[in-house]
């Protein structure tokens, strides 16, 4: 967050099972969508917030098998848990708050009375939520009786039932509403309000979202039963809440257009990235649109012209040097060059690239240092590499625009495999 130096111009808020995710998306196309628009034009100015229910370790896990961007902002264990930046530092602030009125050993007393509740993994199970899974006709009645018996023990909960089968149990001060209210004061204290701020999700948890006034809202096309019920009850005539028709990820790319929030076509959308012209040029824009052109040439989904190598070379500078993950050099149009023979080899296969935390900065005048991770999957195989790339800016000649001026890569922290073949640029 410190990276902002004024408001974010917005903020997303988002859920990620059947919101972010589409676990019914096996080409994961809405996501890698969203993706690039994120990238492309909210990175630099916007804050990403992803609000789940997952704990740590599920959430953790999720990462590892979908394409998800990095947020600034994870709220996880349905509000329980807000941490902040690549290196998830803990809101310790927020723990305190969650403590009042809470005991969970007490919760776990009493709804051990409870045969119609099944615990749910270890995992789940965090300092201020106790999770179970019930069958759908009776949760109605169970979390009555349940939050009877908490009450009469001293206990101010608050259950939650999502997804038509979990049901969890927080302190009353907990949930993805009141994190999201904590954390919109707490911007709003360091000067850094959001100037917009688009609430997404699908499910019983995130209800709690749609209340918090002033924020638009997204229940995307295949949001719960629960949910929709409950926006029937509590918010039908809030002209800020849409109903998308479009599933999660392209729901929300739906919202940003439909409340005019700011640019809402994604770059993977474009098919000509030649025609393909922005205003305000930002270097960040150059970097998206070359990893989506050199997924589509090795997909073989762009036709082998040499136009294409030509345009690319045209915006490299002859002196430009690419430095390989495995510390190889050489000269940018020799790289560019030698794509010619990738052409199509990923033809038929599972492979996608997408680019994350795309940052640019324009240390000295004409001259910016974009900042972002590459990532690279092939069937089940993910790699990806931290990549520096120097631009200048061409002002004043014909052409407008950015030339790159060199390409320095070293694989990511995270990168599962560090494998130098078969890992282009
Ligand atoms: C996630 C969590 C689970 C929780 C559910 C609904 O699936 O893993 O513990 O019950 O979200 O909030
Ligand atoms: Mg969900």
């Amino acid at each position: 967050m410190e990276r902002l130096t004024s408001p974010p111009r917005l903020m997303i808020v988002s859920d990620l099972d059947h919101t972010m995710v589409d676990h019914h998306d096996a080409e994961n196309l809405s996501l890698l969508r969203f993706n690039s628009l994120w990238e492309d034009a909210y990175r630099h100015d916007s804050l990403l917030v992803f609000s789940s229910g997952r704990s740590p370790t599920l959430y953790k896990e999720l990462r590892k098998e979908k394409p998800m961007l990095t947020p600034d902002i994870t709220i996880m264990s349905v509000g329980t848990e807000i941490t902040y930046g690549n290196s998830m530092v803990p809101d310790d602030g927020w723990v305190k708050v969650l403590n009042t009125k809470w005991d969970r050993e007490i919760v776990k007393e009493e709804t051990s009375k409870f045969p119609e509740l099944t615990l749910q993994s270890e995992t789940e199970q965090r300092p201020h939520k106790v999770s179970f899974y019930v069958d759908k006709t009776k949760a109605q009645a169970v979390t009555k009786e349940l939050s009877e018996r908490l009450e009469k023990r001293g206990l101010d909960v608050k259950i939650i039932y999502s997804g038509g089968m979990d049901l969890d149990i927080l302190p009353q001060g907990a949930g993805k509403g009141q994190a999201l209210a904590y954390l919109l004061k707490k911007l709003k204290t360091a000067g850094k309000l959001p100037v917009n701020t688009l609430v997404c999700g699908d499910s019983g948890n995130d209800a709690e979202l749609f209340s918090i006034p002033d924020v638009y809202g997204v229940m995307v096309s295949n949001a719960q039963e629960e949910l929709l019920q409950w926006h029937a009850e509590n918010s039908k005539n809030n002209p800020k809440i849409i109903h998308a028709t479009e599933r999660c990820a392209a729901g929300i790319i739906q919202a940003i257009g439909h409340f005019k929030l700011g640019p809402n076509l994604p770059p993977r959308d474009v098919s000509d990235f030649l025609e393909c012209k922005v205003e305000n040029a930002n270097p960040c824009h150059e970097v998206v649109k070359f990893f989506l052109f050199y997924e589509r040439w090795r997909r073989g989904e762009v036709e082998n012209c040499e136009t294409y190598l030509a345009s690319l070379k045209s915006a490299c500078h002859s002196n430009g040097i690419f430095v390989h993950p495995s510390g190889a050099e050489k000269s940018l149009t020799d790289t560019i060059d030698e794509l010619r023979k990738y052409h199509g080899d990923k033809q038929g296969k599972k492979f996608r690239v997408w680019v994350d935390q795309v940052l640019a900065t324009d240390t000295t005048p004409g001259t910016w240092v974009g900042k972002l991770d590459k990532w690279e999957q092939c069937g089940d195989e993910r790699k990806g590499c931290t990549t520096t790339v120097k631009f200048s800016s061409k002002e004043g000649e014909a052409e407008e625009g950015f030339m790159w001026l060199n390409v320095q890569q070293s694989w990511s922290e995270e990168s599962a495999v560090k494998d130098d073949s078969n890992w282009i640029i």
